[in-house]
């Protein structure tokens, strides 16, 4: 946990000394550009609670969706990372004892579901390994889009009846990842991830995979990620570097309660994306 902090504390300092090099005049343009952001920010955090039906099939090859670095760069410096974070989770428990993990963040946009992909994505490249990618934002669910996925069924149908896992569960092309996706949005997210059912449905999974990634809603405002994150054996939690306030951070360890963070990913911490080849 300290490692948590003296990151956030670099990723604080680096901030105050970006806004204290570009001078007093500059630095007040960038303070209530800051402010306004924030404030739009909150706009689009209530307006993405509002249910919308997914559009599954709307991706093609064509619009290959940049999320899933492991697969359109291999062997680029973001694969490295991931690669990286895969070997520390390796290092820090016995497979059998991590089987679930839960990414989440404090707010939404702060890179959950790229990491949620890439981290599963370069798991599934290991031999031998069965890994699964459950999508449980049932309000704003990516998964689909970010892997081009087909999707007849999902989460929902699943935990409602309407749906056997293996009509749901789908392969990740170019992968040997195995994916669950959301396709209905349903009124009651929180109760249907709280229900009996999720929590059978999370031991089923943890018996037949050998890694299961949730790539979980934000965890403030919401009760859907926590439900979720309890119901794992430990949770990874994403920073966006330079964006998400460390008041937040701090909150949302709170309600995950810290003895049950595995790490952090900090995304996004060289603010160039184009020396990461990553242009989305
Ligand atoms: N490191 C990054 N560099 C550039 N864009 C990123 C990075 N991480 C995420 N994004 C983009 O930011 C947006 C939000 O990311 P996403 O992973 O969907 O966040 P969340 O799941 O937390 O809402 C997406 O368009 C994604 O492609
Ligand atoms: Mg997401």
């Amino acid at each position: 946990m300290g490692k948590v902090y003296d990151a956030l504390q670099r990723a604080e300092e680096q901030r105050a000394r970006r806004i204290g090099e570009s001078g007093s005049a500059a630095a007040g343009a960038q303070l209530v550009a800051a402010e306004q952001a924030g404030t739009a920010r909150k706009r689009r955090f209530w307006a993405r609670l509002r249910p919308r039906r997914p559009e599954p099939h709307r991706e093609d090859a064509g619009t290959l969706n940049k999320r899933r670095i492991a697969i359109l760069q291999p062997q680029s410096f973001v694969t490295e990372q991931f690669r990286s974070l895969r070997a520390r989770l390796e290092t820090l428990a016995p497979r059998s004892s991590l089987r679930t993990i839960c990414v989440t963040s404090a707010s939404p946009g702060e890179g959950k579901t790229t990491a949620a992909v890439n981290l599963a994505l370069v798991m599934s490249m290991s031999v031998g390994q069965r890994i699964l990618l459950v999508d449980c934002d049932l309000r704003m669910p990516r998964i689909h889009e970010s892997l081009g996925l087909r999707v007849d069924a999902g989460l929902a149908e699943v935990l409602r009846g309407d749906a056997q896992l293996d009509e749901a569960i789908v392969g990740a092309e170019g992968s040997a990842l195995s994916v669950l996706p959301v396709r209905q949005l349903p009124e009651n997210p929180a109760e249907l991830l709280g229900s009996v059912r999720m929590r059978e449905l999370v031991e089923k999974l943890s018996t037949d995979y050998d890694r299961v990634i949730f790539d979980a809603p934000p965890i403030l405002g919401l009760p859907d990620a926590k439900v979720v994150s309890d119901l794992c054996a430990g949770v990874l939690f994403v920073i966006r570097a330079h964006a998400t306030p460390q008041e937040e951070v701090a909150a949302a360890l709170e309600v995950i309660g810290r003895e049950r963070l595995l790490g952090m990913v900090l995304n996004e911490a060289d603010a160039n994306p184009s020396r990461y080849g990553y242009d989305g």
